[in-house]
Order: structure tokens, then C-alpha cells, then sequence
């Protein structure tokens, strides 16, 4: 296969990159991502800060133009996200206890509502776990709502959407040796256990000299499919974008059965949140990077 979307979907799996949808009027952007990619996330337009910028009144002004991108070129969509620490609107960073609990629970209704049967997999709750190595929970105001905040994320969701899997969703939680990876771990074992609804485990993939990419990234893969979720790479950039560890990423999806899929964050450096990292597939002038071969023989 010649793109990255055919070639994953040579094996049931897609190839999906960030769009950013300050850069739709960029020919060479639009160009890139609508050939290699099957699969969207909104960079940040179906953030909470995006979608409900003052208390319920929503706007999708610009997460319906990634959208309408995405399925107008044939893509799926990954919805990102509805329960988050970071980006929340200026309202929501000054409520606490049952207020922010109930804002939490109106959020997730009112954008999962807008694209009821629309998206493939929606990151329920982004990143609430700390880093370092207590395997704690990350300390936030919704956290500070009570320990329940996450399945109650998670049961509003399943209602409000039936038809979308439903991703927790990290960073730094690759290694199967860090505290943060064996803290998510128990989590989806207990929600399982207990019958709180969660179909998938986002694993951002964001790989830099302060966390680098380990070989044992697969059987982390495989230890939670194996607890019956599906796990797919959310947020894929690598810095320096050595071909190796790309190569080496895709090679763990493909290895496990329940990996969905893999997105990179970005399509040119110029176009990463980490430009300075050079860290994705494309170079700035459009052209292909070895990292990009590498993945597509990998594929
Ligand atoms: C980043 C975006 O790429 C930036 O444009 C924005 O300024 C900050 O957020 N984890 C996530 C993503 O889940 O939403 C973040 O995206 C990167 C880290």
C-alpha cells in the first residue's frame, strides 16, 4: 500500500493524525492529511474550553469544522475530550464539589449529544492520574469532586452515546514499570470487575529523552487488552523522530489483536505542539520524513 491509512487498514486498523482547524486553508496541510489518513482528532476544538465556553451555552463552531473535514473526506473521528483537568473553560476552573460534579456531568451530555453516533471513540476522561511515583490520582479540582468522579464520567457517557467506545486516555503510561502505568492498570481492572462501562485505553505515546519509548510498550498493550479493553495510540510524536521507534511503535500495535490503531499528533513538525522536537512524520516543506517509510513498511 502506498498511505498509512490503507496500509493499517490492511489489517482492520486505522492511521489517524491531529487536525488543527486553523490550518484547513493550508493546501499543503489539507493535501497531506486527507492522502495518509483515515482516522481525526481535533487538536484541541472538542476541548472543554472549546465547546462550552461559558456555562451551557455550547459552541461547536469549531469542532464541527474539524468534523466536517474528517467525514467529508471519509474519515472516522476520535472525539477528545470531555472530562479534563487542563483547558477548562474559566467557569468550570472555579467550581468545586456538587456544582462541578453536575457542570462535569452536563458537559459530557451536551457535546456527546451533538455527535450522538458520529464518533468512533471518545476520550471520556483525559490524564487523572499523577505523575512520578506514588500511583495517585492527580490532584484536580474534579478530583477533589471525590474518587468516583471517573466512572461517574464514564456511566454518563455510555448513556449519552451508546454506539461510541469509550477511552480512558493517558500519557506516561507506555513503560509497564511505572507507577503511573500500574495505577491505570488497576483502574480498568476494577471498572471491569465491577461492571463500569469503559471499551478502550488511549495511550498518548508522547516519547521524549525525559520518557522514552521502552520495548515493554507491548506487553503493556497487551496487559490491558488481556482485562478485556480494546487500547489504541492516541497522541503518537517521538522526539528527534528516530525511524527505529516508529517502526518499533507500529510493530506493537499490529502485535496485538485489540490495537485498534495509531495517531500521530500532528502532520509536519512545523505543525506539532513540539515543533522544536522535530518529532512527526512530515517535514515542513511537505516532503517525507525516513520515520515515515519506516512506519509504512512496518505497516
Ligand atoms: C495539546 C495541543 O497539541 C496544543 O495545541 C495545546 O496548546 C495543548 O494541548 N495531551 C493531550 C492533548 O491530551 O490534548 C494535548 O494537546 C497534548 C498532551
Amino acid at each position: 500500500e502506498s498511505t498509512l491509512g490503507a496500509a493499517a487498514a490492511q489489517s482492520g486498523r486505522y492511521f489517524g493524525t491531529a487536525i488543527a482547524s486553523g490550518r484547513l486553508g493550508d493546501s499543503t496541510y489539507t493535501s497531506i492529511a486527507n492522502r495518509e489518513f483515515n482516522m481525526v482528532t481535533a487538536e484541541n476544538e472538542m476541548k472543554i474550553d472549546a465547546t462550552e465556553p461559558q456555562r451551557g451555552q455550547f459552541n461547536f463552531s469549531a469542532a464541527d469544522r474539524v468534523y466536517n473535514w474528517a467525514v467529508q473526506n471519509g474519515k472516522q473521528v476520535r472525539g477528545h475530550t470531555l472530562a479534563w483537568h487542563s483547558q477548562q473553560p474559566g467557569w468550570m476552573q472555579s467550581l468545586s464539589g456538587s456544582a462541578l460534579r453536575q457542570a462535569m456531568i452536563d458537559h459530557i451530555n451536551g457535546v456527546m449529544a451533538h455527535y450522538k453516533g458520529k464518533i468512533a471513540q471518545w476520550d471520556v476522561v483525559n490524564e487523572a492520574f499523577a505523575d512520578g511515583s506514588s500511583g495517585a490520582r492527580r490532584d484536580s479540582n474534579l478530583q477533589r469532586t471525590g474518587n468516583d468522579w471517573i466512572e461517574v464520567a464514564f456511566r454518563t457517557a455510555r448513556a449519552a452515546d451508546p454506539n461510541a467506545k469509550l477511552c480512558y486516555n493517558d500519557y506516561n503510561v507506555e513503560n509497564w514499570n511505572w507507577a503511573k502505568t500500574q495505577a491505570m492498570y488497576a483502574m480498568v481492572k476494577d471498572f471491569k470487575q465491577r461492571g463500569v462501562p469503559i471499551d478502550c485505553v488511549g495511550f498518548q505515546s508522547h516519547f521524549n529523552s525525559g520518557s522514552p519509548y521502552d520495548s515493554n510498550f507491548r506487553t503493556t498493550l497487551q496487559n490491558f487488552a488481556a482485562l478485556g479493553v480494546d487500547v489504541a495510540i492516541t497522541e503518537l510524536d517521538i522526539q528527534g523522530a528516530p525511524a527505529s521507534t516508529y517502526a518499533n511503535v507500529t510493530k506493537d500495535c499490529l502485535a496485538v489483536e485489540r490495537c485498534l490503531g495509531i495517531t500521530v499528533w500532528g502532520v509536519r513538525d512545523s505543525d506539532s505542539w513540539r515543533s522544536e522536537q522535530t518529532p512527526l512524520l512530515f517535514n515542513n516543506d511537505g516532503s517525507k520524513k525516513p520515520a515515515y517509510t519506516a512506519v509504512l513498511d512496518a505497516l
